[in-house]
């Protein structure tokens, strides 16, 4: 039987999860929705592209309001902004149901949507993953399995603030984090130190500065968005015996480990793009009612943190104790 898949918002990474769809092995109808019909005609290219190089069976079809969503969905990908998502998600499990749950990063700008979406979820039974890739990257599975049995996990990541801002991409080495940790839960502590508002994507603000994540004293992360630099994305990760340097600009590794006297050796690290990752994951959920991606409540736990130190940073700068929403996607 065909299967239907749905994008919700089919902006920048949207049209990259439709690119992502047209190379599905499944027979599969794949519903594009956004108001705005330049984006699902970006998508519907995007996706015939694929479609075309890889035979796909899958079909496209554009939409612009929710009531023309196919039902019931066995995957819908919620790839609004953050502001919009909890308005999109009601929306889209208002009419009709869904299986399976795909939610991009950052999951809400505001603190009592998570309450709202948790209390939605539940009430409908639907499962949720949260888009924090780095996890099913094939480098970071392998690292994770080498360091399963380290009794401490380092994770240094230093960059450019314009390439790599606390508040968009600091969350996808807390997940790294919480995925090396092989932890469900927050970090027990998170904190935002020297936080400054710098240009963001989609003329939004975001900030530079260092963001440190605790699991108790031995599993940490220290991340530098740093403002005055246009340094590379460079992730380093130590353990007991091990260690790393990942150049994800130069998708390049240079290991070293007790085992091989720690000498460091140089070795290719693929990262995946979402247009090559999407449809992996759909089939997964289809296939087997799971997938690689972060279910949905350890995120939540992570994003929350992760916002109380943000907004904390940003009520400061901002010298408004009121403000409630962040100001990035
Ligand atoms: N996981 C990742 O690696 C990753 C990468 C990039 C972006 N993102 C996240 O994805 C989200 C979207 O980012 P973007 O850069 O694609 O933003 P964008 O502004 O380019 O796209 C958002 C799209 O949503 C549409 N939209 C607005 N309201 C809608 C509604 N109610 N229903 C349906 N569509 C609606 C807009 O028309 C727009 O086309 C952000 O939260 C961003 O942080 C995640």
């Amino acid at each position: 039987m065909s299967k239907a898949i749905a994008i919700v918002g089919c902006g920048g990474i949207g049209a990259r999860h439709a690119q992502a769809l047209g190379r599905t092995v499944f027979d599969t109808v794949v519903y594009a929705l956004d108001p705005d019909e330049r984006a699902t005609e970006r998508a519907a290219a995007l996706f015939a592209d694929s479609k075309k190089a890889t035979g796909s069976p899958a079909t496209i079809v554009r939409c612009h309001h929710y009531a023309e969503l196919g039902s019931p969905l066995d995957v819908a990908i919620v790839a609004t902004r953050a502001s919009e998502r909890l308005r999109s998600l009601e929306q889209l499990l208002e009419v009709g149901a869904v299986r399976h749950l795909i939610l991009e990063k950052f999951l809400f700008s505001r603190r009592d949507h998570f309450a709202i979406a948790k209390a939605l979820l539940n009430r409908l039974g639907v499962s949720a993953w949260v888009n924090c890739p780095r996890r099913i990257y094939p480098g970071y599975q392998e690292i994770a399995t080498r360091m399963q049995d380290s009794r401490f996990v380092h994770i240094e990541v230093s960059a450019s603030a314009k390439v790599a801002p606390i508040g968009t991409i600091g969350i996808h080495f807390v997940d790294l984090l919480q995925f090396l940790c092989g932890s469900c839960t927050a970090p027990t502590r998170l904190s935002l130190t020297d936080a400054q508002l710098v240009p963001g994507n989609r003329n939004l603000s975001d900030f530079s500065g260092m963001l440190e994540a605790f699991y108790g004293s031995k599993r940490l992360l220290r991340y530098a968005a740093i403002a005055e630099t246009d340094a590379p994305l460079v992730v380093s990760i130590v353990g007991d015996n091990i260690r790393y340097v990942v150049d994800e600009s130069n998708q390049c590794i240079y290991a070293s480990s007790a085992q091989n006297r720690w000498r460091f050796e140089m070795g290719e690290f693929p990262v995946p793009l979402q247009s090559g990752l999407t449809h992996a994951v759909a089939e997964d959920l289809i296939a087997t009612g799971t997938c690689g991606l972060t279910p949905y409540c350890d995120s939540a736990a992570v994003h929350v943190a992760m916002l109380d130190a943000i907004l904390c940073s940003y009520r400061a700068i901002e010298d408004d104790l009121f403000l409630e929403e962040l100001p990035f996607t």
